[in-house]
């Protein structure tokens, strides 16, 4: 079988004057100008609840952007009945007809749909117009498309047979529905978690965090536009214990698509342990969640390089990427050059609202956030063991903004070098340039997670070092690049450890978690 060959949609820049900046600017004003009404999607039907929610930019907090409809569990088990209604008509639905839909929501997304949607993350999770364009652009569509190829070469694999005998696969959906349950800080992978399930002939229900309701509900949109028929995924705004409540009970559970926590994670996993007696069948479990995401720079690397990658990889998007580099290990002969040359480019940052193209740092998501990155800040500057070399400043009155923080610890398991804080927070340790070995050791055991991280060098052999004796410390590893930025069909995207189970958004792994094979033989 062929479908279209998939390529990376290309990220337009939004320079001043361009088309493409015109139609963002006037879908930010169109945005500001009304009061959304956003409704829950359950069996094709828009559901609205009494009990409304404001929306409101992180940036710019007093602001409304319009509310959202809040479920409880009875909208969640309205929405299990629709997916189950609708699973025979899905499933059996020839698989080329369910591709043609994802690549049409591909190419809506890449036309009529992208200033919308790029407005809906800038608004609704305070991500720049660059952040914004490869994440809700062109990684969803990215996902669509590639993950339309994988999941033909799925269809496409068979056995082979003996004389008198005709051995065939048969790829099933699961028995049941799937839950997707997704993060506020990438609309791709909260695209991604539902799509990559239904496209394999699952119904799903998808439950997203409250802060990433906006795009969901773009999303929601061309989806319906593209075609996707009634119940086959189901959107429901709903809190997770409520939504954990009624789905890990229910006989007809088969499998969670989650990205987010890792706390949350183990959660959900121990309430399926328990409930195991309850299920037809065991249920998948696919999770990634959190990070640590390290930088080590060899006394051979670019210092000049490590310094852009270092302060890229922490800041883009407020640090709030789970591939952001959050620890470093930088050697004593290069700390001068390399501190010098981020202290510079933190001082020219310009922070502020995303309607300002202008701003590269934004707000963090929420005040929960906010207060945990500020009291982790104000920790540090009270404790004596550590620096604080950049930033060390937040202030809420208006969004909640972080400045940009670089904290240098004398012991190299300080706090911060440690737990996952989801911000603009980046914490260093100097190391002596004769230690690197007992240094790539630290890496390795310093953290719970293995997401991303990333070597500096220009010695092969300190490469080579680094790649061997990290192997179990990442799932995506760069050599001479910052740790995020991960592209569809280039770098499929996942880690192990306490950052998940590995099954690469993006990937031929992920779509076969999503079908349970039959083996058919025929003798003749
Ligand atoms: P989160 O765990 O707070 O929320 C994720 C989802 O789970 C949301 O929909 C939320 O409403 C829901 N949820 C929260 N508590 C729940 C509960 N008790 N029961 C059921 N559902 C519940 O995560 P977040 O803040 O949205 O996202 C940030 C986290 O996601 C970070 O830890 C980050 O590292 C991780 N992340 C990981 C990857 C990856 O690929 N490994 C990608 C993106 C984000
Ligand atoms: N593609 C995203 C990154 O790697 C998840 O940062």
């Amino acid at each position: 079988f062929k479908t279209p060959k998939p390529y990376n949609e290309p990220v337009l820049t939004y320079a001043p004057g361009t088309t493409e900046r015109n139609a963002l600017k006037a879908a930010l004003a169109d945005a500001r100008s009304k009061q959304l009404d956003i409704p829950m999607y359950i069996g094709g039907e828009k559901v609205y609840s009494d009990k409304k929610v404001a929306l409101r930019p992180p940036h710019d907090h007093q602001h409304i952007l319009g509310h959202f409809s809040q479920g409880n569990k009875d909208h969640i088990k309205q929405a299990i009945d629709a997916a189950l209604k609708a699973k025979a008509q899905w499933e059996n639905l020839a698989w080329e007809q369910r591709a043609a839909i994802f690549l049409k929501a591909a190419e809506l997304l890449a036309g009529p749909y992208r200033a919308k949607i790029n407005a809906a993350t800038m608004l609704g999770q305070s991500k720049n117009a660059y952040q914004a364009e490869i994440d809700s652009a062109c990684e969803l569509i990215d996902f669509l498309r590639f993950n339309v190829t994988y999941m033909t070469e799925i269809y496409s694999q068979q056995v082979d047979s003996a004389k008198g005998i005709w051995n065939r696969i048969e790829q099933r959906p699961l028995e049941g529905f799937v839950f997707a349950l997704t993060p506020f800080n990438f609309t791709a992978i909260a695209g991604n978690l539902p799509t990559s399930a239904a496209m394999m002939g699952n119904v799903v229900v998808w439950k997203p965090a409250n802060t990433q309701i906006y795009a969901a509900n773009v999303i929601m949109e061309v989806l319906r536009e593209a075609g996707l028929p009634a119940g086959v995924i189901n959107l429901v705004y709903v809190s997770g214990p409520d939504a954990g409540d009624v789905i890990f009970k229910h006989p007809d559970f088969a499998g969670i698509h989650f990205t987010g926590s890792t706390e949350v994670f183990q959660n959900i996993w121990k309430e399926i342990g328990n409930n195991i007696h309850l299920y037809k069948t065991y249920p998948r479990i696919v999770g990634e969640t959190g990070g640590k995401d390290f930088v080590v720079v060899h006394p051979s690397a670019d210092a000049k390089a490590a310094a852009v990658g270092l302060v890229r990889g922490a800041f883009e998007y407020q640090g709030q990427k789970c591939s952001a580099a959050s620890r470093a290990y930088v050697p004593k002969s290069l700390w001068p050059e390399i501190k010098e040359s981020m202290q510079k480019d933190i001082s020219s940052f310009k922070i502020g609202p995303t309607e300002d193209f202008e701003n590269f740092v934004n707000a963090v998501i929420d005040e929960k956030s906010f207060d945990k990155l500020a009291k982790y800040i104000d920790n540090a500057k009270n404790d004596p063991s550590v620096e604080i070399i950049a930033g060390g400043t937040y202030d809420k009155s208006k969004g909640y903004f972080i400045h940009p923080t670089v904290i240098v610890a004398k012991d190299p398991k300080y706090v911060t070098m440690c737990e996952e804080l989801f911000g603009p927070v980046l914490t260093i340790y100097v190391y002596e340039d004769a230690k690197f070995e007992e240094t790539l050791e630290l890496v390795d055991t310093t953290s719970i997670y293995a997401l991303t991280g990333a070597i500096f060098a220009q010695d092969r052999y300190a490469v080579e070092q680094a790649t061997t004796k990290l192997r179990n410390a990442a799932g995506n590893f760069y050599i001479n690049d910052k740790p995020t930025g991960a592209v569809v069909g280039q770098q499929p995207f996942g880690g192990a450890r306490g950052s998940g189970t590995n099954d690469k958004a993006g990937s031929m792994i992920n779509l076969l978690r999503w079908v349970s094979p039959r083996t058919i033989k025929e003798t003749f």
